[in-house]
């Protein structure tokens, strides 16, 4: 793997004439150029496809949600688990009927999945419609990609493994206008064993704290209200800066940026969790009071075979010290069921650790096996069915919290942000507790954007029910 390296504004500049190029091309076409785009993964791939919506805009793109309208079709994929990988592969398949209706279309695939070598070797040889494949270190060239594709025939592969790049002034076009994502950091290094992560996304590089800091304000300007400040491990932003700054300073800057909004920050490793940091989140206004601090496993022995490098007693003295400094905050948490060589005996530290914490919500999953991860070497000997009745105890409990963290809720008055419109037909719109936490209410959609008093009045496991005031 080489090194980071930065990209200049020269050569993101290079990469805006290649828009207007395209630009110039498509305003001959007889049917308005229309791009699809369509995310799997996480938050960091959501930003990505921001990233490139934003270029496809500046090449003369309306956007579509569907394929057969669309002359450019982007799968930004993830690779995270299998079932991931499958999902994709199964509609890339389906796109084959597209592409024989309208060969013109170009079918684009980027994202981590296809940074994997397994992956891309695949699309090459039996997804023949596929024409473009990059993974995520060749974003920022996009522009370029695709003017070769439109003025040349033939397929472009562009997966590279490198430690990752960072560049600044990718056009962005955001799909929401209250929450906005901001990344502040890339890549991993981490290298739990489980994890495909750092292999597709690289080694951790930090923006400047100066422009995150003008993103933010500029953000904050155009009426964004929550903003999430994004990176695998957002405690060890800065470290590889040649001004070392550290999240909890780069938070406190932020929090000084004048407004009403809110930031929040995904993810933090419990390892790199300091002190200093519950104490600056404690002391900064804008913060919201939630913690999202995965801990995968609550049993020490498996935790040390997945290379977390911290101890369930660790784990717990940092939620203990949060909660000191910040009693009703928000916890969520990211679990492993399965892992191998996890018997269910390990498997019960998991559960006792829930029972400990009361965590308000979960990501849960089942262990999947990544090529090229140490786990995937690993002798495996649970059966499905043993996993998969661990996942069920752990979701029953976890539900069983949830419902009575949210009860507790009920007949309190607090300030939420409207934030969307409900897919629950008996409510109108959506809006959620500086914790995160959903609430379903009624009123005008002009509250839409507006923090607002809501008096909680129901609940259940998932969400809240309540009204304005
Ligand atoms: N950087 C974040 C997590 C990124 S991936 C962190 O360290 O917390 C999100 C979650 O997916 C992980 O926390 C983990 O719980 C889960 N995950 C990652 N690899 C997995 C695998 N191979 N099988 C099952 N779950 C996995
Ligand atoms: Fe994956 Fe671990 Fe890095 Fe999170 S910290 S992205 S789980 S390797
Ligand atoms: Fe995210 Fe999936 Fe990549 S979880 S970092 S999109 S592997």
């Amino acid at each position: 793997m080489e090194r980071t390296t930065v990209i200049s504004p020269a050569d993101v500049e290079q990469q805006l004439e290649h828009c207007r190029a395209v630009a110039r091309l498509t305003a001959q076409w007889a049917q308005k150029p229309l791009a699809f785009v369509d995310t799997y993964g996480c938050q960091q791939n959501e930003a990505d496809s921001e990233r490139i919506r934003g270029y496809l805009a500046r090449m003369g793109f309306g956007f579509t949600d569907s394929e057969e309208e669309a002359r450019i079709i982007v799968i930004n994929t993830c690779a995270i688990r299998e079932h991931a990988e499958q999902r994709v592969f199964g509609n890339v398949g389906a796109l084959v009927h597209v592409k024989r209706r309208h060969p013109d279309t170009l079918i684009c695939l980027c994202g981590c999945m296809v940074q994997q070598p397994h992956a891309a070797q695949r699309l090459r040889e039996s997804y023949r419609h596929v024409d473009l494949v990059f993974g995520p270190h060749a974003l920022w060239k996009f522009p370029e990609m695709i003017r070769t594709l439109l003025t040349q025939r033939g397929r472009l592969f562009s997966v590279q493994d490198e430690a990752g790049s960072i560049a600044e002034g990718i056009p962005v076009a955001r799909q929401d206008r209250i929450k906005a994502w901001v990344s502040i950091m890339y890549g991993c290094n981490n290298f739990c064993a489980y994890c495909v992560v750092p292999y597709v996304r690289g080694r951790e590089r930090s923006r400047k704290p100066e422009d995150i800091l003008a993103e933010v304000e500029r953000l904050v300007g155009e009426g964004y209200k929550d903003i999430t400040l994004l990176g695998q491990n957002v405690n060890s932003y800065g470290k590889d800066l040649e001004k070392p700054v550290d999240f909890a300073a780069l938070l406190e800057a932020v929090n000084a940026i004048p407004g009403d909004f809110l930031i929040r920050f995904m993810t933090s490793h419990p390892k790199d969790a300091t002190q200093r940091l519950f104490e600056t989140m404690a002391r900064c206004g804008k913060v919201a009071p939630v913690l999202h601090l995965p801990f995968q496993a609550g049993n020490d022995r498996v935790l040390q075979v997945m290379n977390r490098r911290h101890t369930r007693a660790e784990y717990l003295e940092k939620i203990q010290a949060v909660r000191a400094l910040i009693p009703d905050i928000v916890l969520t948490s990211d679990i492993i069921v399965g892992f191998p060589g996890e018997t269910t005996e390990e498997f019960e530290d998991t559960l006792k650790v829930l029972e400990e914490v009361r965590f308000d919500a979960l990501f849960t999953f089942i262990y999947s096996p990544r090529a090229g991860t140490p786990a995937a070497q690993m002798d495996d000997p649970m059966p499905r069915e043993e996993k998969l009745a661990n996942f069920n105890r752990l979701t029953a409990l976890q539900d069983r919290i949830s419902e009575e963290k949210h009860a507790a809720y009920v007949g309190r008055t607090v300030r939420c942000l409207i934030d969307g419109r409900s897919d629950d037909e008996r409510y109108d719109l959506t809006a959620r507790t500086p914790g995160n936490r959903l609430v379903r209410i009624n009123g005008d959609p002009s509250a839409l954007g507006q923090f607002r008093d809501v008096s909680i009045t129901g609940a259940n496991k998932w969400s809240l029910f309540g009204e304005l005031v």
